[in-house]
C-alpha cells in the first residue's frame, strides 16, 4: 500500500548543524505516527518541511505519490498538509468563528458562502460551539489549542500535523484533547502528532517514532518504544 506521506534522504542544515539528517519516513494512511524527543532534536523542523515551510537542502517529500519537494506552503495547504504551531497564532482581534472562516477560505480555498457549514461543523466537534463569537485573543489555554486544531481542521486536511498541542494544560485538559484527536483519528485522518506528553501519545498513536539529534533512535509499536533501553536513557533520563 502508498504511504500517504513519504520521505527520502530529507536533509536540512542551518549553517553547521544537521538538524533533519538524511531522514526517511513513511505514515500510512489512516494512522497515527507519534513523535517524541528532547527539546531541539529537529521535531518541529520535520513539520516545517513537510509542510513547506522550510526547504531541505537534500532528499524528497510526497504526498499520495506526488513529488510535493519544490511545492510552496500555501499549495501543500490546499493538497492537504495542515497544521497547527507549537506556538499557536490565531488572528487574535477575530472571533473564533471568523478565524476557522478564513482557515477554510484561505487555506482551503472555500468561497465563504461554502466555508460556512463546515465551519459550523468544526466548531460543534471541537467543543468550541460557546466560544464562536468571542475573540480569540480572549480564550483560555485550552480553548486555545482547540481553535489552534480547528483551524487546521478548517483547511480540509489529509495529513494533520499537531506539534506540541497538549503542551502546557492540566492532566483534565490534556485528557479532553486526546479525546478530541481521538475522534479525529476515529474519522479516518492521518495524523503525526508531536507531544511532549507521554501519556497523551500512548492514547492515540499507532506507532512511535523517536528523535534525536536530527534521526531516529527508535520507531515502532509504542509499548516497544517505551520499553527501549535507548529511548528510555536519551529520552527519559532513565537507566536501563
Ligand atoms: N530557523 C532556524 N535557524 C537556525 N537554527 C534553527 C532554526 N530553526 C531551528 N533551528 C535549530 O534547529 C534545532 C532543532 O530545532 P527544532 O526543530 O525547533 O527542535 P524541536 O522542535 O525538536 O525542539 C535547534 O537546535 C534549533 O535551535
Ligand atoms: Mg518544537
Amino acid at each position: 500500500m502508498q504511504a500517504l506521506l513519504s520521505l527520502h534522504d530529507v536533509t536540512k542544515r542551518y549553517g553547521a548543524l544537521t538538524v533533519t539528517d538524511a531522514m526517511s519516513l513513511d505514515v500510512t494512511s489512516g494512522t497515527t505516527l507519534g513523535i517524541l524527543g528532547p527539546n531541539g532534536a529537529g521535531k518541529t523542523t520535520l513539520f516545517n518541511l513537510i509542510s513547506g515551510d522550510v526547504r531541505p537542502d537534500s532528499g524528497r517529500i510526497l504526498l499520495e505519490g506526488r513529488d510535493i519537494t519544490s511545492t510552496s506552503p500555501h499549495r501543500r495547504c490546499r493538497l492537504g498538509v495542515g497544521r497547527s504551531y507549537q506556538i499557536p497564532h490565531p488572528f487574535a482581534g477575530m472571533t473564533v468563528f471568523e478565524n476557522l472562516l478564513v482557515a477554510a477560505t484561505f487555506g482551503a480555498g472555500k468561497s465563504e458562502n461554502d466555508a460556512y457549514a463546515p465551519c459550523l461543523e468544526i466548531l460543534r466537534q471541537t467543543g468550541l460551539w460557546p466560544r464562536a463569537n468571542q475573540r480569540a485573543g480572549s480564550l483560555t489555554l485550552l480553548d486555545r489549542k482547540r481553535l489552534e486544531l480547528a483551524r487546521a481542521l478548517a483547511t480540509e486536511p489529509v495529513l494533520l500535523l499537531l506539534d506540541e498541542v497538549a503542551g502546557g494544560l492540566t492532566q483534565h485538559e490534556a485528557l479532553e484533547l486526546v479525546a478530541l484527536v481521538r475522534a479525529i483519528k476515529t474519522r479516518g485522518m492521518t495524523i503525526i502528532w508531536i507531544e511532549h506528553v507521554v501519556h497523551a501519545l500512548l492514547a492515540v498513536a499507532d506507532r512511535l517514532m523517536v528523535l534525536n539529534f536530527g534521526a531516529r533512535l527508535a520507531e515502532g509499536e509504542p509499548s516497544a518504544i517505551m520499553a527501549d533501553p535507548d529511548v528510555r536513557r536519551v529520552y527519559l533520563g532513565l537507566g536501563s
